[in-house]
């Protein structure tokens, strides 16, 4: 299957929304990856449950929530309730990783697992069968536009090994410094959910780069 593309709010205008949630519902893209940041998880404060409504409301594919911030379990059902598909959850800011992402099943959504640059893939030999979704942290998460760490092609090889040796059906999505460079070495890899943020929004032709992104 080709793989998707998922660009990333963060790097959207916040003055003009709807405009870019509009780019994005006409344009090549899967899905809408959102970044709902803390400032204690990770050093930045996003947005929070007013601005995703306002985003669920005009958006129309998939919403790709990444949840950056501690005690994610306290959120699962408003995120729920919000509309979010997805939703991703930091392995480094849950104590009983296998709950919650039980618990966003049970919400009727796909449960997704983020690891930090620094988090083996081996973490989560466990539990291969417990998620739909793996994000794999390119860059340390907290802010756009920092530039892509290549250990992440081997990570993402031997994560995709290890789900294969167990008939695992999980995603492989790559959330840091993606762009039109290394988007085809990434889906080699075996990478297939490609988050980009400042390599379409700041691309003086964003409908031309996500296109090149998906066609990778
Ligand atoms: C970083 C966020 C990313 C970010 C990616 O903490 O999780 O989704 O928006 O931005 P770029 O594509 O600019 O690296
Ligand atoms: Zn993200």
């Amino acid at each position: 299957m080709a793989h998707l593309v998922s660009p990333s709010l963060l790097a959207a205008d916040f003055a003009n929304l709807q405009r870019d949630i509009e780019f994005v519902n006409s344009s090549d893209a899967d899905w809408f990856h959102i970044d709902v940041m803390d400032g204690v998880f990770v050093p930045n404060i996003s947005f929070g449950m007013p601005v995703i409504k306002a985003i669920a409301k005009h958006a129309n594919k998939p919403l790709d929530v990444h949840l950056m911030i501690i005690d994610p379990d306290r959120y699962l059902e408003d995120f729920s309730n919000l509309g979010a598909d997805i939703l991703t959850v930091h392995i480094e800011a849950c104590d009983h990783l296998h709950r919650t992402l039980a618990a966003i099943r049970a919400l009727g959504m796909k449960a997704g697992v983020a690891l930090n640059p620094h988090t083996p893939v081996e973490s989560l030999s466990e539990l291969l069968h417990d998620f739909d979704l793996v994000c794999l942290m390119s860059v340390n998460p907290g802010f756009g536009g920092q530039s892509f760490i290549d250990r992440t092609y081997e990570k993402v090889r031997k994560l995709r090994k290890m789900g294969d040796a167990v008939g695992a059906n999980f995603h492989i999505e790559i959330d840091g410094g993606v762009t039109t460079s290394n988007a085809s070495a990434l889906v080699e890899a075996g990478a297939d959910v490609l988050v980009a943020g400042s390599a379409i929004f700041r691309a003086e032709n964003p409908g031309a780069t996500t296109t090149a992104i998906k066609n990778a």
